[in-house]
Parts: C-alpha cells; structure tokens; sequence
C-alpha cells in the first residue's frame, strides 16, 4: 500500500462492482479512505478494500436530494470530500427508432444528470476548501456514437462536455 493519498477521501459512484469497484480498490491502495455509493451491495464492496475508514452508501444518483444528503454525509462521517469519482453508469440499448421515451430517460438521467447532480453538490465543499479533483468516467462510445446506444453515446458525449 503507497500513501500518495494520504488523507485524502474518495467518493465513487457506483463503486459495487466492475470499473467502480477496482477505481476504489486502486484509491484506497494509494492511501485514501473511500465512500462506496451505489444503488446496492456498497457495504460488500467496502469491506475488501485495504486500509481502514472506509464508508458505504445506498444511493440513487438520479436523486437530487439523495445526492445532496450523501456528500453532506461524506463531508461529515469521512471530515471532508476531496476527489469525487462520477462512475455509476447505465446502457438500455436498442436501435434508435424503437429506442423508448423511458430507454433514453433512465440513460441520460443516470449517466448525465447523476454526474451534474454529483458535481454540483461536490464543488460547493471543494469551493470552500479551494481543493478538489473530479473525475468523470465517460466513453469513447461519446466520441465515434455506435449503432442500437444512441442513449448512451448522447450520455457519455454530454457527460464529455459537461467535464
Ligand atoms: N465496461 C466498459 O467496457 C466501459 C467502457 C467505457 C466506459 N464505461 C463506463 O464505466 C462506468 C462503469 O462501467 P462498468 O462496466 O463497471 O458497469 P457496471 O454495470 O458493472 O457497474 C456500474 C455500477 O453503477 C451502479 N449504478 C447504476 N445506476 C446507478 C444509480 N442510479 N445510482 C447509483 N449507482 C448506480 C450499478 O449498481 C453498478 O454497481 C460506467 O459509467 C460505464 O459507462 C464502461
């Protein structure tokens, strides 16, 4: 274990599995105590990582009051927030002329509105502090489209700009 983060605190969306999982792992490795959000199973994930101090979260991204009480929890449980990982993503692929009003929806909500809603409550606690680093996970899907992820190329292209 390195201590290049140090006192630092994490949070990673959609930290109970897959990329989410290991980008948790990799900070907590490096010295960061680390609060797992996810919809789900947070407390597992948490449990494996190395070191101490780490939290989880059951939170819906989509939320805009659930995310604002999470990072006013993290801040509080964890003493700050001082890298914010926005990771919690979504597909619901079809193709785009049979893509459904609530395919597009959940994608772009969860993909581009939870990172918008994530940030938003981030930076204020960043601002104050005049310190933060946010990470967004977007996709080359973003860049080149693909066919049957209209949704989710839009998302990530978005979640691009928004960065
Ligand atoms: N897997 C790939 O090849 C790939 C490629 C490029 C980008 N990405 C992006 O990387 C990120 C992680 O991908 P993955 O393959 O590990 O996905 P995954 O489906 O394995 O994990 C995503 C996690 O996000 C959580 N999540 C989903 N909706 C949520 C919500 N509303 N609130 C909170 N948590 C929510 C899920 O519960 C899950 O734990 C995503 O943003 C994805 O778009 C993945």
């Amino acid at each position: 274990m390195t201590s290049e983060l140090a006192g630092r605190v994490a949070l990673v969306t959609g930290g109970s599995r897959g990329i989410g999982r290991s980008i948790a792992a990799e900070l907590a490795e490096a010295g960061a105590r680390v609060a797992v959000a996810d919809l789900a199973r947070a407390r597992e994930s948490v449990t494996e990582l190395p070191g101490d101090g780490h939290r989880a979260y059951e939170v819906n991204v989509t939320d805009a009051a659930a995310v604002d009480a999470l990072v006013r929890n993290v801040e509080t449980d964890l003493g700050g927030l001082d890298i914010l990982v926005n990771n919690a993503g979504v597909t619901a692929d079809n193709l785009l002329v049979r893509l459904s009003d609530t395919e597009w929806d959940r994608v772009l909500d969860t993909n581009l509105k939870g990172a918008f809603l994530t940030i938003r409550a981030a930076a204020r606690g960043m601002m104050r502090r005049r310190q933060g680093r946010i990470i967004n996970i977007a996709s080359v899907v973003g860049l080149t489209g693909n066919k049957g992820q209209a949704n989710y190329a839009a998302s990530k292209a978005g979640l691009s700009g928004l960065t």
